[in-house]
C-alpha cells in the first residue's frame, strides 16, 4: 500500500489504476481505524479493483467544545490494518490540502433540512464541515464508488442526497454497523466510556431493538413509543439527546403506514456521545 500526502500524487496514482481500467474506490475515514472501517474496506475491495482510503481529522465537522484537540490517533497501526486488509492507496492530506484559504472564508457544501435535523441540532456545524470536506475528496480522487457506514445513518443520508443534487458519478454505499458481541455499535468515541459504561452502552442497541418489536407487533403510537424508549435510557444513567421513528428515505418522522422506518437514536453516556440506529422494515 501506497501512502500519499498531495493531490497530484493521489491523482497521479488514481489515473495509473484507471489506465489499467481499474474501477475506483474510496473510504474516507478519521483515522483510529476498528473493525467497522476494517469492513467498510472489505466491501470497497470486493466492489472495486482500487481502493483508495483517506485519514484526515477534519476540523469543520467539530464544534467549538468537542473533541477535536483530543481525538484519538493511531497512524501506525492504521496503516498496519488498511495494508493487511487491501487497500491500495493512503491518502493522509494536511489542513492547508484540504483547506487552502482560511476556514471563515472556504466555500461549504450545505443540505439543507436532512443536515439540521437530529444530529445537526445538538451539533449545528457539524453537517456542514461533513459534506464539505467529503465533496472535495470526491473531487481530488474522483470515486466510482464510495463507501460509509450506516452507523452514521443521517451521514450516509446527507452523502446520498448531496451526490444526486450536485450530480457526482459516484455510487454511495453503505454498510451495516460492525457492533461488539455484547450489541455496542463500534465507534472510535467508545474510547470515552469507562469499564462500567461500557456495560451499560448496548442498552442503547436493546432499546432500539424493544422499540422496533413495538412498532412491529403493538398498536402503540411512534409519539408514546419514542417516550418510552427515552424514559428506559433515562433510568439506566444515559442523556438522551433524540429517540425518533422516521422514514428510511427522508428521515423525516415516520406515520403508521410507511413501511420502510428506521429508527435513529443519540445519547450521552458519561464523557460519550453514542449514536446508533435500527431499520425496520413493515410489509
Ligand atoms: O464518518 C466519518 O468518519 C467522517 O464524518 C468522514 C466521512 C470521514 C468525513 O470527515
Amino acid at each position: 500500500m501506497h501512502k500519499v500526502q498531495r493531490v497530484s500524487s493521489l491523482r497521479a496514482a488514481v489515473v495509473a489504476a484507471r489506465k489499467e481500467k481499474k474501477t475506483v474506490g474510496f473510504v474516507p475515514t478519521m483515522g483510529n481505524l476498528h473493525a467497522g472501517h476494517i469492513e467498510l474496506v472489505k466491501v470497497a475491495r470486493q466492489k472495486t479493483d482500487f481502493v483508495v482510503v483517506s485519514i484526515y481529522v477534519n476540523p469543520t465537522q467539530f464544534g467549538a467544545d468537542e473533541d477535536l484537540g483530543n481525538y484519538p490517533s493511531t497512524p501506525e497501526e492504521d496503516a498496519r490494518r488498511l495494508a493487511e486488509v487491501g487497500a491500495d492507496l493512503l491518502f493522509l492530506p494536511e489542513q492547508a490540502t484540504m483547506y487552502p484559504g482560511e476556514l471563515a472564508t472556504q466555500t461549504v457544501v450545505y443540505v439543507p433540512e436532512l443536515g439540521d435535523m437530529y444530529c445537526g441540532v445538538d451539533r449545528p456545524e457539524h453537517f456542514y464541515g461533513v459534506t464539505t470536506v467529503v465533496s472535495r475528496l470526491f473531487n481530488m480522487v474522483q470515486p466510482d464508488v464510495a463507501v460509509f457506514g450506516k452507523k452514521d445513518y443521517q451521514q450516509l443520508t446527507i452523502i446520498r442526497r448531496m451526490v444526486a443534487d450536485l450530480a457526482y458519478p459516484v455510487e454511495v454505499v453503505g454498510v451495516d454497523t460492525v457492533r461488539s458481541a455484547e450489541g455496542l455499535a463500534l465507534s472510535s468515541r467508545n474510547g470515552y466510556l469507562t469499564e462500567e459504561q461500557i456495560e451499560m452502552a448496548p442498552m442503547l442497541r436493546t432499546v432500539l431493538q424493544k422499540t422496533s418489536d413495538a412498532i412491529l407487533n403493538s398498536r402503540s403510537s411512534f409519539k408514546k413509543l419514542e417516550q418510552s424508549a427515552i424514559t428506559k435510557l433515562q433510568a439506566v444513567g444515559f442523556e438522551p439527546q433524540y429517540f425518533k421513528i422516521c422514514r428510511q428515505q427522508d428521515l423525516l418522522p415516520a406515520a403508521r403506514d410507511d413501511e420502510k422506518l428506521v429508527i435513529l437514536a443519540a445519547a450521552v453516556l458519561g464523557k460519550a456521545r453514542l449514536i446508533d440506529n435500527l431499520e425496520v422494515e413493515r410489509s
